[in-house]
């Protein structure tokens, strides 16, 4: 019996690796992300031994800052989103690994000036030439900044040079193809990897271990036992001080296309024959390929937007999208989406799959249901109205987990059913089981493991999918026509109205 799971010869997905000494340069280094996000789980791999201490990180952006002041921002970064830096050694010495250079993203001498450090630093830090260049910049900014790199020679060597690119990957099919094109002009394939965090998690990668390494799931996994499929990705936070990106974004663009089809494409791919990663991503491109929109010609019965109003959130009261600063008085962009999507291929033909993600709902909550068949014939009555029927439900976070639905009967002399759930929790491992993501995306683009990356073909595909409901919701429309909901309650009425439709429900988490 060949295992994907164990064949150590399959590189996709390996454990415990170093990878080489090299440069991370990451253009956008006064931003919230690389604070935030990026430069403490360089931190964290550092500490856990995981890259070796010649690592080395560049922050470029256009503010004037010294190599001495970015190691202070990172290091506040470190204290305010992490609570510390821990052994203060440790910081010391990784810190002097950090350096700065300023410059704007359009003009040549930001990457002539970049590249002579890069050079020293090759020198000084042992780092082999070996350069990963992070795009966590205005997406604006990506096709010129590809452009300078390129034409600099800074991606020329396809086995040292790699290029990130933090999502979103273009804003519809037409952008997302020409900034492939700018990116295939100057790199091949094998060094570019778009970001989608959401791969990074430990409970997305699980989906593929659940739905593979285990025999009894996959015999039911298909439109013969399953009713229905619902991904749900709920935020209780706001717009807040993102308007000025998220106007221009929204719902679909911002969670829908990327996180929530990824999750989608976990879900629904067929069994790859390895875990390498051309074996996955092309699994992922051939359901996206199958995908569509449940109906396009009356897209209300496929696809619903809305947008919060004021609320209560933990007891507080909290504004409105419209109220939100940088948000224009006549503003459309959905903070709420929900769409319905039908798989044309053997396994799925007939089963809908509900996606819905939105901000200041009433819990932060991430989680796919698979809601199965219901028996054949109804026996037993029921201790509730209806029987829930049997629903397996994989908690991407928080309290990350499975459970699996069922009825038993109730104790008495009646044969009464009810509902109860059969439980495993990550907690119960007694390690955590998710981090922010963005180590593991590290490290595997250190090791030149592209899995857990968006494939050009892939990420076409995906808009290809919502291009019908973009090209509705970006003509300039009445607000009022846009459903609304409270913040701090969920959808709205609208797309409740999409799953009833089909005599069906949201679950409620
Ligand atoms: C980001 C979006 O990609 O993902 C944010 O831009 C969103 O709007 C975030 O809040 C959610 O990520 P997570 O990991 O907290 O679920």
């Amino acid at each position: 019996m060949v295992s994907l799971l164990e064949n150590p010869l399959r590189v996709g997905l390996q454990q415990q690796r170093m990878p080489e000494p090299q440069i991370i340069t990451i253009f956008g280094a006064s931003g919230d992300l690389t604070w935030r996000k990026l430069v403490p789980a360089l931190y964290k791999l550092r500490q856990e031994r995981r890259i070796p201490p010649e690592i080395t990180i560049v922050g470029v952006a256009r503010r004037d800052w010294s190599h001495e002041y970015f190691r202070e921002q990172m290091r506040k970064g470190m204290e305010e989103a992490h609570g510390g830096v821990g052994a203060e050694e440790l910081w010391q010495d990784f810190s002097q690994g950090l350096f700065y250079s300023s410059g704007d993203m359009d003009k040549p001498e930001t990457y002539q000036k970049l590249n002579k450090l890069l050079s020293e630093l090759d020198e000084k830090r042992g780092t082999r030439g070996n350069r990963m260049f992070y795009l966590s910049v205005a997406p604006n900014f990506f096709p010129e900044a590809i452009k300078q790199l390129g034409s600099q020679g800074m991606l020329e060597d396809p086995d040292k040079h790699r290029l990130v690119i933090e999502k979103p990957f273009g804003r519809d099919l037409a952008s997302a193809q020409s900034l492939n094109r700018v990116v295939q002009k100057y790199c091949k394939e094998q060094q570019v990897y778009r970001i989608d965090h959401y791969l990074g998690k430990e409970t997305v990668q699980n989906l593929l271990v659940f739905r593979f390494a285990n025999a009894i799931f996959e015999p039911l996994w298909n439109r013969q036992f399953v009713d229905h499929v619902q991904i749900t990705v709920a935020e209780t936070v706001g717009v807040e001080d993102r308007a000025g990106y998220y106007e221009s974004s929204g719902a679909l663009r911002d969670m829908l296309q990327n996180h929530l089809m990824q999750l989608f494409c976990m879900s629904a791919i067929e069994p790859p024959n390895s875990l390498d990663a051309e074996s996955i991503r092309t699994e992922k491109v051939k359901v996206l390929q199958a995908t569509r929109l449940a109906d396009v010609q009356n897209l209300h019965r496929s696809a619903v937007r809305g947008q919060y109003n004021a609320g209560w959130m933990k007891g507080k009261p909290v504004p409105g999208y419209h109220e939100e600063p940088g948000v224009a008085a006549n503003s459309t962009t959905p903070t709420y989406v929900a769409v319905k999507f039908l798989v044309d291929n053997w396994r799925w033909q007939g089963v809908p799959f509900y996606l819905r993600t939105g901000k200041r709902m009433p819990k932060k909550v991430s989680e796919i249901s698979i809601h199965f068949r219901e028996v054949p014939s109804r026996m037993f009555p029921s201790a509730a109205q209806q029987m829930a029927g049997n629903i397996l439900a994989m908690r991407i976070q928080p309290n990350e987990g499975i459970s699996l639905r069922f009825e038993v009967k109730m104790p008495g002399a009646a044969f009464r059913t009810r509902s109860v759930d059969m439980d495993f929790t990550y907690g119960s491992f007694g390690i955590q089981a998710t981090s922010d993501a963005y180590d593991r995306l590290f490290l595997d683009c250190m090791m030149g493991d592209q899995t857990l990356f968006t494939r050009a073909d892939e990420v076409e595909a995906a808009w290809r999918v919502v291009t019908p409901i973009l090209s509705v919701w970006d003509t300039p429309s009445d607000p009022a026509s846009v459903p609304r909901y409270e913040a701090g309650t969920w959808e709205p009425a609208e797309a409740e109205l999409l799953i009833n439709q089909d005599g069906r429900r949201w679950r409620r988490l």
